[in-house]
């Protein structure tokens, strides 16, 4: 099928929905809740919309849990609910994508059932090992999330293998069985409408043969051993060929541990089986590889993920932009600053959206929400905090480990969006399922529509500046003063249009500096966050200069 990538073009709006806004009034967030808030996403300028998962589910990985890929969760609102927001956001031109989770399944879906049991054909559907003679695991695995990456199961009398969560068993994608039911999955939902899917670490899904013991890798051992493994571009080829090429959807892959050359093997357009990557080292510019091991933020980290993407991506893939989603903490705390919380959220905002690529927002980004700050650990609710506080830092006092989760925690980042003053935010009538972040009544949408001045209404005119302007599409990215440490500055340019984009990451004022070949006199400052423009940036002031011919 011949493609227009209409996702170049567009701007996505990630939905976590047990928090994004509840429409029943039973404390968890639902689809009724996404109906209401349809205009609200429109109006921010995203025509697309990325649910994380809303399938049936136990939730034990708060929905990356699937126990039938073929159906919605009551307590979202079903199926029915499910078909009204598809029909919402088609009519108002806009288009959906669910995310696609096929590393594993919950160990309550019923090919696991009949797994453990042997009940064919779904004995293989999983990766069983029995117990070695001297009593060991099958190998030396860590799971993401818990431990070591086998449990046994006293039913089938062996173990199996997960590489996140007990309760999600790791699928065997090596039987073409399985294979066959994910085309399944597949067709099911584009034949609905839905425009395509984000993939859920879908790098993870070939092992290697043997299973191998890892003695490279010092955290999460075996990573090497099914991150990229032997058949993944195969099986994903597969995918393409039998499904995706016939409809005109697109794809979003989730991959940890990529670097932009190994994601060329994925995504370059000629010959690569998906549309675009979420890549990690965005996030990495205060930590070593994963939030548990923070580090102090390095502005110059930063722009080395950002530029070596751009560059290296350019004319061959097109890149995913995004600063949040529900798997980090917020990011304003982190990359910006809580002192100058207004300027450094806007500053962000320009940081990112003025690149090549196809920019995501996460929920309540847009008004620029901040870390939820528990006082007590067993407020938290994620599978992988939980487990990580038991098992780091123990000789640190219990307030330091509070502190570092704070720091580290997705938890961070999934309490209820703030629509209002109200009590519980306006995020529910009833009992919400989650804490509130006791700030709502600081930062709000209702507050932030009343303010022009606000983050939200910054995040709109940018998108509607990206939008209008052929260059962020087309343009050639450049990254000028890659040493400063306190000033973030690119440009974009094509044939009749520049672009200038002047980020300050300083809590001071700082020199503004012009890159060479830039002709000031000429230029429009078509974006900025503080009213007027001196010749010194003042704390995370960003600005955006335009030239045209
Ligand atoms: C990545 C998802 O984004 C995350 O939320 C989930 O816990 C793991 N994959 C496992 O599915």
């Amino acid at each position: 099928m011949e493609r227009n990538r209409w996702y170049k073009d567009m701007v996505f709006y990630q939905i976590w929905p047990r928090s994004f806004k509840d429409g029943n009034g039973d404390g968890m967030g639902d689809l009724w809740g996404v109906l209401e808030k349809l205009d609200y996403i429109k109006s921010l300028g995203c025509d697309g919309i990325w649910f994380s998962p809303i399938y049936p589910s136990p939730g034990a990985d708060c929905g990356y849990d699937i126990a039938n890929y073929m159906d919605i969760a009551p307590e979202f609102g079903g199926m029915e609910a499910f078909r009204q927001v598809l029909e919402g956001v088609h009519t108002r031109g806009m288009k959906l994508i669910m995310d696609l989770v096929v590393n594993h399944t919950s160990d309550e879906h019923e090919w696991f059932e009949k797994s453990r049991q042997r009940v064919d054909p779904y004995t293989d559907y999983y990766i069983w090992r029995p117990a070695k003679p001297n009593g060991k695991l099958p190998n030396n695995w860590d799971s993401n999330f818990e431990g070591k990456a086998w449990t046994w199961d006293e039913v089938r009398g062996e173990y199996y293998l997960h590489l996140f969560a007990v309760k999600q068993p790791d699928l065997n994608m090596d039987n073409p069985l399985v294979r066959e039911e994910v085309k399944k999955i597949l067709r099911f939902w584009l034949d609905m409408g839905v425009d395509g899917f984000r993939e859920d670490v879908i790098t993870y899904i070939s092992k290697k043969e043997g299973l191998p013991d890892d003695h490279l890798f010092p955290i999460y051992k075996g990573m090497p051993n099914y991150n990229h493994g032997p058949h993944i571009h195969e099986y994903l080829a597969e995918f393409k060929r039998d499904v995706l090429d016939h409809y005109d959807c697109f794809t979003l892959a989730e991959a940890p541990l990529v670097w932009p050359k190994r994601a060329l093997k994925y995504i370059d357009e000629e010959k690569g089986q998906l549309d675009m990557m979420i890549q990690f080292q965005c996030q990495c510019a205060d930590c070593l590889f994963t939030d548990y091991l923070p580090t102090k933020f390095s502005l110059r980290r930063m722009k080395k993920a950002f530029s070596n993407w751009q560059y290296k991506l350019a004319g061959k893939a097109w890149n995913m932009l995004y600063l949040e989603n529900h798997d980090h903490p917020r990011i304003l705390p982190r990359y910006g600053s809580e002192r100058f919380w207004k300027e450094s959220g806007k500053t962000l905002a320009v940081s990112y959206l003025f690149q090549q690529g196809t920019p995501f927002l996460y929920q309540g980004q847009e008004i620029g929400m901040l870390n939820w700050k528990p006082e007590d650990p067993d407020m938290y609710e994620d599978v992988q905090t939980r487990y990580n506080y038991a098992h780091s830092n123990l000789k640190k006092s219990p307030e330091v480990r509070l502190q570092k989760m704070w720091r580290s925690s997705r938890d961070s980042a999934r309490t209820p969006v703030q629509w209002d003053r109200t009590e519980h935010a306006g995020f529910t009538t009833g009992e919400p399922w989650f804490y509130v972040n006791p700030n709502y009544k600081e930062i709000n949408v209702a507050d932030e529509e009343q303010d022009p001045d606000s983050i939200l209404h910054f995040y709109r005119k940018a998108i509607a500046l990206r939008k209008s302007l052929p260059v962020v599409r087309h343009g050639t990215y450049q990254e000028h003063f890659p040493l400063s440490r306190k000033q973030y500055v690119y440009s974009r340019t094509m044939k009749d249009q520049k672009l200038l984009v002047i980020c300050s990451f300083s809590e001071k004022s700082t020199k503004l500096r012009i890159p060479r070949g830039f002709d000031m006199k000429n230029a429009t400052c078509v974006l900025a966050n503080y009213p007027s423009q001196t010749d010194s940036l003042r704390p995370y002031e960003c600005r955006v200069y335009l030239w045209e011919k």
